[in-house]
C-alpha cells in the first residue's frame, strides 16, 4: 500500500512553547484514522503540520513524491456554527475548495461549476445551491464544508471536529458518506467522541504532546491512560456521557 506522508521525530512549537514532540507517524492510502486527545493536546497543530501551515521545529515530514501537490489534501477546518453567518451561497463555498488550488482571484470555469453541482447533488444538497450558509441547518453546513474539502479530489481528507456540527439526523448520513469517500482517499478525523467514531474509523492516533498510534478501532480506557490520552467525558447537547468503551 502506498504511503501518503511519513513524519519522523517531528516536534512543533509556538515561539518557545513546544506542543508536539518526537512524533513518528505515517498515513497510507485508504487509512481511516481517528485522532483523539484532550483539549490543547496538539491535534489541530498536527493537522497544521500536515497542511504545511506550520513547519516542524525539529524532525521532518515527507510526502510521497508520486503524489502531485495539488491532489494531496482536502481540509475541513475546526469551526463552530457562529463562524458561518456570512452571506455566501452553497455553490460558492464548495467552489472555494478549488481556489486553494487555483489561487483566490482566478476565475472558476464552467466545468468547475458543474463539478460543484455534482458534488452538491452527491451530498444531498440539491435545490440548496443558491441558499446562504446562514439559512442552512448544522448538518447541511457540515456537508457543504465536506463538499468544499473534496472538490479537488484529494488523496487525503483532514477533518477537524466535524462532529461539532452533527445533529443526530445527519450523523449516519455523514459517516456513511465518509465511508464511501474512504474508498478513494485516506481520512484523518479529529474527534472527541470516541464512542461515536470507533464504529467508523479503522485505527486511532492519540495526541497529547506525544503521539501514540493504536492500530485497531477498539480502544480501552486502560490503553488511553497508557497513551497519556485521558478522555473521560464529552457533552452531547447538555448531557455529559462517557465515551469510552467498557471492557471486560
Ligand atoms: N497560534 C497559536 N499560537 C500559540 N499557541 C498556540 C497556537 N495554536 C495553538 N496553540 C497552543 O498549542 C497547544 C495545542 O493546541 P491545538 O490547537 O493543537 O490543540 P487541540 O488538541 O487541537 O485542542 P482542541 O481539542 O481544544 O481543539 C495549546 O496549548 C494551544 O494553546
Ligand atoms: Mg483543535
Amino acid at each position: 500500500m502506498a504511503f501518503i506522508f511519513e513524519m519522523h521525530s517531528v516536534s512543533a512549537s509556538y515561539d518557545t512553547n513546544t506542543v508536539l514532540e518526537g512524533v513518528d507517524f505515517s498515513v497510507d492510502e485508504n487509512d481511516f484514522i481517528g485522532v483523539i486527545g484532550p483539549n490543547g493536546g496538539g491535534k489541530t497543530t498536527l493537522l497544521k503540520i500536515i497542511l504545511g501551515l506550520l513547519k516542524p521545529s525539529a524532525g521532518e515530514i515527507r510526502f510521497n513524491p508520486d503524489l502531485p501537490d495539488s491532489e494531496r489534501i482536502g481540509y475541513l477546518p475546526q469551526i463552530s456554527t457562529g463562524d458561518v453567518n456570512f452571506p455566501v451561497n452553497v455553490t460558492d463555498v464548495i467552489l472555494s475548495g478549488m481556489m486553494i488550488r487555483k489561487r483566490i482571484f482566478s476565475r472558476m470555469s464552467a466545468d468547475d461549476r458543474k463539478k460543484a453541482g455534482r458534488i452538491a447533488e452527491e451530498l444531498g444538497l440539491s435545490g440548496l445551491e443558491r441558499k446562504a450558509l446562514s439559512e442552512l441547518s448544522g448538518g447541511q453546513i457540515q456537508r457543504v464544508l465536506l463538499g468544499r474539502a473534496i472538490i479537488g479530489d484529494p488523496r487525503l481528507l483532514l477533518l477537524d471536529e466535524p462532529g461539532n456540527f452533527v445533529d443526530s439526523s445527519f450523523e449516519s448520513d455523514f459517516y456513511g458518506k465518509l465511508k464511501e469517500l474512504n474508498k478513494r482517499m485516506a481520512i484523518l478525523m479529529v474527534s472527541h467522541d470516541i464512542g461515536m467514531i470507533s464504529s467508523h474509523v479503522k485505527s486511532f492516533a492519540c495526541v497529547n504532546r506525544k503521539l501514540h498510534y493504536h492500530p485497531s478501532s477498539e480502544i480501552s480506557n486502560d490503553q488511553l491512560l497508557a497513551y497519556g490520552c485521558p478522555i473521560q467525558l464529552i457533552t452531547h447537547g447538555d448531557v455529559p456521557h462517557t465515551v469510552l468503551k467498557t471492557h471486560n
